[in-house]
């Protein structure tokens, strides 16, 4: 199947993406094609509220780079989305694109987005990776996905604490995640 990637770090020393390249390996092992977005690099707006989705029933009306990624989705099996915390929580940018998923549900808040696609969020922070605190804001930016009929296959973190190592508990576990999506 088709697997879209978007990566919300702006590092190439990144953590969360190098958790995602692992996770991709794992994926194109298991004969997935992968497509991969970074969102720093991409001309991204936020939503107008113009309302144009809901009224017409469409896929968001922006003309973007998002254009490319909305055709990718609807041919993808999965969606991994990644991002470093600032202040907490996502990025700006990734809070920007996760904006833009208002016109994948219609009037009757219904998605209109096939159904079962597997959602994958990778997490990176400079805290331990078992601080409770940010738990609660990852999972409200997945909740997004999820209201569009996503299936959550997976949730990585990555803490100040944890071992990044290639051959690493963290590492391990993203690998086998994407081979088992
Ligand atoms: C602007 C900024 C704000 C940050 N705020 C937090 C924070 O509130 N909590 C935290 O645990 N880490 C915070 N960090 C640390 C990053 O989350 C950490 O370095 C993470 O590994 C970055 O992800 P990346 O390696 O994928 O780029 C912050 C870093 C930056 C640059």
């Amino acid at each position: 199947m088709k697997i879209t990637v978007v990566l919300g770090s702006p590092r190439d020393a990144s953590i969360s993406t190098r958790l995602a390249m692992r996770l991709i390996e794992g994926a194109e092992e298991a004969g997935h094609q992968v497509k991969v977005y970074r969102i720093c690099e991409m001309d991204v707006l936020g939503c107008h509220g113009c309302g144009c989705c809901r009224k017409y029933d469409t896929d968001c009306v922006i003309e973007d780079d998002l254009e490319e990624y909305f055709r990718d989705l609807r041919e993808s099996g999965a969606l991994v989305v990644t991002s470093p915390n600032y202040y907490s929580h996502v990025t700006g940018p990734m809070i920007t694109f996760m904006n833009r998923h208002y016109c994948l549900s219609d009037k009757d808040r219904n998605s209109r987005l096939q159904p079962g696609i597997k959602l994958v969020g990778i997490f990176a922070q400079g805290a331990p990776a078992d601080y409770e605190k940010y738990l609660p804001n990852y999972d409200w930016y997945l909740g997004t996905f999820l209201s569009k009929d996503m299936e959550l296959a997976g949730r990585l973190i990555a803490g100040g604490d944890s071992d990044t190592g290639e051959s690493g508990e963290l590492m391990t576990k993203a690998y086998e995640l994407g081979k088992s999506l």
